[in-house]
């Protein structure tokens, strides 16, 4: 009987699944065992040509009713449907998310009857989300014992805090979160519109200046992989121009908030700039050839702090990183600018950290420290986050166990898992 089982003696299963990648692993480990892309491919799912196609490949006999997850779903690209569970922090899938954790029990060798399992959401997710998400894991799995954390909670957790600004950049989308003693300060949070994604559709669409179009999915994978590999933020885009050899300084901000940088993103490349070669980098396409990205290295992530960029009405990084803390009581402010913590796979970019604290540091109360605290692997922080959580003696009592579960329902996430302060 799963009551019967001592959690403490349990192996935890901590599941971080996010719009691209899915971090799995035990609590108490350094890092997850499995990092697997979050889409699956159903062989019976909606898509009619898929199974056609499928049958036609000779693979229909063995595989209908098959689904498939990760790395085998993205394989099944153009035979199947590919669906991809959660997207902005929300599951829009709920049975193909199902299948997600059905695949990390089974890539882990873990036995769900006995494997408590620690769950992350974005944060401030819906009521009715965080239920389901606690209802599908006892009654799909059976598991003794679930806890659901707030990624950014999880993430400042990790980087040693439980007071701090934590701005999580991921592939989909991006919270900037206030947090004060484990708590997020649910009225100062800040959603911002632009995540990874966006900064690689920004970037296909600089890269057709050049000549180079990429339309289809597998393309725009191709640009996600420039983008890891050369895209960078400056730490003034102004002279960073100048680095990249414009001939004039950039215009300054005379028509309204953004107008420069729209002014500098659409500069054609050929006329007004003598491009500086030093600066200048290559990509061997997947066809052989060779793309060399110029000033679209840093212009591309300009969109994080400038949103016009991208036709978006919104405010910038910095912006939204002040206007937090700002709203956040009076008394912890000072202790937030000096705790900003980055988290999730886009705040990788080199510089972002360099560039978001002197955004902010110009303009801030003398005296104000402002510390941006990047770490190595920052995609990883929210699932490093309930590993450790998981694994400290005192969380034992948190668990929302299979029998607590059985007879107040999945409601009492709310009160077992709280993770806001509003
Ligand atoms: N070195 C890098 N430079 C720039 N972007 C990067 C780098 N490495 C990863 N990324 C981007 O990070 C994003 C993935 O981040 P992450 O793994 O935190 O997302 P996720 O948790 O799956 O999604 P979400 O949190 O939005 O639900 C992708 O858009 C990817 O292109
Ligand atoms: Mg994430």
């Amino acid at each position: 009987m799963a009551e019967e089982l001592d959690l403490g003696e349990c192996d935890v299963l901590v599941i971080d699944s996010g719009a691209e990648y899915t971090r799995v692993g035990f609590g108490g480990e350094d890092e997850p065992s499995i990092e697997m892309r979050t889409v699956v491919a159903r062989a019976d799912g909606p898509s009619r040509i898929g199974r056609v196609q499928l049958a036609a490949a000779g693979e229909a006999a063995g595989e209908r009713g098959q689904v498939f997850v990760g790395e085998a779903a993205l394989a099944k690209r153009g035979v199947l449907e590919l669906v991809r569970p959660i997207s902005r922090g929300l599951v829009n899938d709920w049975d193909a998310l199902e299948a997600v954790w059905r695949e990390c029990f089974a890539a882990v060798g873990a036995a769900p009857a006995r494997t408590p399992v620690l769950l992350t959401e974005a944060p401030l997710s819906p009521r009715a989300h965080r239920e389901e998400l606690v209802r599908r894991c006892f009654d799909a799995f059976n598991v003794p014992a679930v806890y659901v954390g707030v990624q950014p909670v999880l993430a400042a957790f990790a980087s040693g805090r439980t007071t701090a600004l934590v701005v999580e950049l991921g592939a989909s989308s991006s919270h900037i979160v206030p947090i004060w003693e484990g708590f997020v300060i649910a009225h100062a949070m800040r959603q911002l519109g632009v995540a990874g994604v966006h900064l690689t559709e920004f970037l296909a669409r600089l890269l057709t200046e050049k000549g180079l179009y990429f339309n289809t999915p597998e393309q725009l994978e191709t640009v996600g992989e420039i983008k890891r590999r050369l895209a960078y933020v400056a730490l003034d885009p102004d002279l960073e121009w100048l680095r990249f050899g414009a001939r004039h300084a950039p215009a300054p901000d005379a028509a309204g908030p953004g107008a420069a940088a729209r002014a500098r993103s659409s500069r054609p490349s050929s006329a007004r700039l003598d491009v500086s070669r030093a600066l200048a980098a290559s990509f061997e396409l997947p066809d052989g050839s060779e793309a060399v990205l110029t000033s679209e290295r840093f212009r591309c992530a300009e969109a994080l702090f400038d949103p016009s960029l991208l036709g978006r009405e919104e405010q910038g990084l910095a912006h939204c990183v002040r206007g937090a803390i700002d709203d956040a009581p009076v008394d912890l402010r000072r202790d937030l600018f000096a705790a900003v913590v980055l988290s999730g796979g886009a705040s990788l970019m080199a510089g972002l950290g360099a560039r978001l604290e002197a955004d902010l540091a110009d303009g801030v109360a003398a005296g104000v420290r402002v510390k941006v605290h990047a770490t190595e692997s920052p995609q990883l922080l929210a699932w490093q986050g309930g590993a450790q959580l998981a694994s400290l003696p005192d969380f034992q009592a948190m668990w929302i166990s299979r029998a607590e579960y059985e007879v107040t329902g999945a409601a009492c996430v709310h009160a077992r898992c709280a993770g806001s302060h509003l």
